[in-house]
């Protein structure tokens, strides 16, 4: 049964130190590689939110057994040609489309048809994106109009392909990788930016993988089949977690707030430029690189006089998670804010684009739309105090936690609904609402 909350008091100062759970993007990724190393690979700091539950539910179904430790996950891997031969398995994947995208990859090899299955969200979204380079590398692979259930059967004698991944999605491009790693001979991608832990842990596990970097476009050669040791690993915080809170600290009176230890990969910290922007004055302190990923502390105050931007479309890529969070700031910031192309936002696991402009208008605010561009009329003194509900956004847990934050600074009298969403990515998210001081009511 779906729960809601109660929000009717903005959020009092706060001077508070806080960590973010484990990064999803890079959770998921080291399940899925620990599951297919040779040897056991200890993960700490995994975040343990429902996408990254459904992962390892998903391994065990695969044959492959892991354990909880207090510190770390035990998974426990036999190579590249270990995932279990029984017949009819079942592979939920909930609400996660990187987990579903990421393991389709992995499955090129199975011996019998495993089934891919998803909750209400996912089975909406496309997997033709994933099912089509796929097919290339001559396995067999079925869906419904082009989403889930999709049906993989793997093959023995894999070929290597030459991808071209158009639309900047690292669900794509990581997908494709997996599979390279166990396909005989050299698969060349072409990819526009996105997201690069996959090619970072690759890089880091030994695998053989050029990577050439150019302006628009990265460039690999992955040379498989290369099984590869179990290893160790530190999940850094999520900085698509951690931008609630920040955002929060901005719009907000007289508060500061440092998060340790977050993941400030560049390809996933558009975020912190474009609200450096618009006068945030972020700071990164006590930067320091593990295993290839940069992470430091970020440290927010609250800001009065924020500006407009206008967002140029190539930073869109590294902060798509977080568009909904940032047009909070440009309903509050002085001026007109522009962004462009936003298209994939309405690929997720709610239509978020459609649902953003609808919420910004529910409170107030004016926004213009031409296709997948839009413009926010920001009004640096918006004060809510009406009455204002929140119901029928996918269970999205970002719209879910965007609706706390806007309540918590900008006032009304909220009931904001699927409060169970946060379980998806950010299981914490109430707990540290509570040590920044906020008290929810809920049922
Ligand atoms: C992710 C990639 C992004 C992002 C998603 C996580 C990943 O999706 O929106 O939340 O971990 O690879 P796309 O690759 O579809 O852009």
């Amino acid at each position: 049964m779906s729960s809601h909350i109660i929000i009717k008091n903005k959020i009092r100062s706060f001077n508070k130190r806080i960590t973010v759970s484990g990064d999803k993007s890079i959770s998921i990724r080291c399940v899925l590689l620990a599951s297919q190393a040779i040897g056991t690979s200890k993960i700490f700091n995994l975040l343990e939110s429902e996408d990254v539950t459904n992962a390892l539910k998903s391994i065990r179904k695969l044959g492959v057994s892991y354990r909880k430790f207090k510190k770390f996950y035990k998974i426990n891997g036999y190579g590249l040609n270990s995932f279990s031969r029984k017949k009819k398995i079942i592979i939920d994947a909930g609400n996660s489309g990187t987990f579903a995208r990421l393991v389709l990859g992995t499955l090129v090899n199975t011996k019998n048809i495993v089934k891919v299955i998803g909750d209400r969200s996912l089975s909406k979204r496309d997997f033709s994106r994933i099912t089509n380079p796929l097919k290339k590398f001559g396995v067999n692979i079925s869906s419904t109009n082009n989403c889930l259930p999709v049906e993989i059967e793997g093959s023995e004698y894999l070929r290597p392909i030459n991808y071209y991944e158009k639309i900047g999605s690292a669900q794509c491009k990581s997908a494709v990788m997996l599979a390279a790693i166990k396909t005989p001979g050299t698969t060349k991608i072409k990819a526009k930016k996105s997201r690069d832990h996959t090619e970072i842990l690759l890089k880091n596990l030994k695998i053989p993988i050029k990577i050439s970097k150019k302006k628009k476009f990265d460039y690999f050669e992955i040379k498989g089949p290369s099984n590869y040791s179990g290893f160790n690993y530190n999940v850094p915080g999520d900085i698509s977690s951690a931008a609630f809170f920040l955002v929060m600290t901005l719009l907000c009176k007289r508060s500061k707030l440092t998060i340790s230890n977050v993941n400030i990969n560049k390809t996933r910290t558009g975020i912190i430029e474009i609200l450096n922007k618009m006068n945030a004055k972020l700071k990164l302190k006590n930067k320091r690189i593990y295993k290839g990923e940069l992470t430091a502390d970020i440290v927010a105050e609250s800001k009065s006089n924020l500006q407009s931007i206008d967002c140029p479309k190539n930073i869109n890529s590294s902060a798509i998670d977080e568009f909904l969070i940032i047009f909070l700031v440009a309903a509050k910031a002085k001026g007109v804010s522009k962004f462009y192309d936003l298209g994939e936002m309405n690929k997720k696991e709610s239509r978020r684009l459609d649902i953003a402009i609808n919420f910004l208008k529910m409170i107030g605010v004016k926004v213009s739309r031409n296709n997948n561009s839009i413009k926010i009329y920001g009004n640096p003194s918006l004060n809510l105090n009406g009455k204002y509900e929140m119901r029928d956004f996918q269970k999205d847990h970002r719209v879910f936690m965007m609706s706390c934050i806007a309540a918590l600074t900008f006032g009304g009298n909220w009931k904001i609904h699927n409060k169970e969403s946060t379980n998806t990515s950010f299981p914490n998210f109430f707990k540290i609402m509570g040590k920044l001081g906020v008290r929810l009511n809920w049922n």
